[in-house]
């Protein structure tokens, strides 16, 4: 990403309600061409980041810019810049007015002609199989659908930033996946730039380039997807029943050069790391023939998942 442009830098950025502090020094780059995804237990501070560098909420500290404009001094250019979408679906739209004429306030709101505003609609509707439903009162829809037209809402006027706060939550699988094609597409092929939250990890996984992992209000790692899981130690895992293996032939498998140690990750399974996942399936499976062991097993490839749980582990001890 070093070649792209820097579309946002957000630098010691701090944030209290009231005493509590709920960001404590963020430092984030967000670049052009490029999804960034905040991963983080709830609370951590993803929402708050989000809504300082939407304008809708003061940070207390710290300096945010934006395509060259400062969020403390140009907030009214800013905010053509970017498209936001929050985590309260409901109260994103009237309840009581039509998709369509939602767009059409929403857009005219923006300083969007009428043309443009139905252009776009068009394009987003069609893209979202949702012309039947652009007649429809926001109240009628369902929890998806109204996600859809909040996001169909941020895109109105083509801005070069999208923030999503959780954007496919509630969505069925077959409506997410086509509004991560479309993200996906539309950062990567119109170099726009896209910051997103989400706790689906198999999306982030899919769609992000890089994620920063959000923790009590600071940022603890940053990397792309596979460097996140790479640090993890071990790329893949064989895992065996708990209650089938003892001790001793855990320790003979434990000390195989294959075998890069033992993995916290359920009650019921042992999961060692593998480099690689045959060399070291072999020779695992060789002791458990010398030692008459019957077990069942699963070969998996490390996961996001593994990822987020191993790094906030870590980052629980070093802050608490
Ligand atoms: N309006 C508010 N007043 C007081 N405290 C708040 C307010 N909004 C958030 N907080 C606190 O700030 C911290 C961060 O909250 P935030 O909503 O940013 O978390 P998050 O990472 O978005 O969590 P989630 O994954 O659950 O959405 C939490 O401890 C929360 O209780
Ligand atoms: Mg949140």
């Amino acid at each position: 990403m070093t070649n792209s442009k820097l579309f946002l830098s957000a630098r010691h950025v701090t944030k209290s309600y009231g005493d509590t502090p709920a960001l404590k020094g963020i430092d984030l780059d967000l670049y052009a061409g490029e999804i960034l995804a905040l991963l983080g237990p709830n609370g951590a501070g993803k929402t708050t980041f989000i809504k300082i560098i939407a304008t809708l909420l003061a940070k207390t500290a710290g300096r945010v810019q934006i395509l060259g404009h400062d969020l403390d001094q140009d907030l009214r250019s800013i905010r053509h810049l970017f498209g936001y979408v929050g985590q309260d679906t409901d109260r994103s739209a009237y309840a009581r007015l039509t998709v369509r004429q939602n767009l059409q306030f929403f857009g005219l709101l923006r300083g969007l002609n009428k043309r443009t505003i139905q252009e776009q609609q068009d394009k987003l509707a069609g893209f979202f199989d949702f012309r039947e439903n652009l007649d429809k009162l926001f109240m009628h829809l369902s929890g998806g659908q109204k996600q859809t037209v909040v996001i169909m809402r941020a895109l109105l006027h083509d801005p070069p930033i999208i923030y999503l706060d959780e954007p496919t939550k509630g969505l069925d699988p077959i409506i997410g996946k086509k509004i991560r094609a479309f993200l996906k597409t539309y950062v990567h092929q119109e170099n726009k730039a896209l910051l997103l939250t989400s706790h689906i990890l198999t999306e982030v996984d899919e769609m992000a380039d890089r994620v920063a992992l959000i923790h009590d209000g600071r940022i603890g790692v940053v990397g792309t997807p596979s460097e996140l899981k790479q640090s993890v130690g071990a790329a893949h895992f064989i895992e065996l029943e708990r209650d089938k293996v003892p001790t001793a032939v855990c320790e003979r498998i434990t000390a195989l050069p294959s075998v890069t140690g033992i993995l916290e990750r359920e009650l019921a399974w042992l999961s060692f790391g593998l480099d690689d996942p045959f060399a070291g399936t072999e020779a695992v499976m060789r002791i458990l023939q010398e030692e008459n062991i019957v077990t069942k097993f699963r070969n998996q490839g490390v996961s996001l998942e593994d990822a987020f749980i191993h790094h906030i582990g870590a980052l629980n001890s070093k802050f608490d």
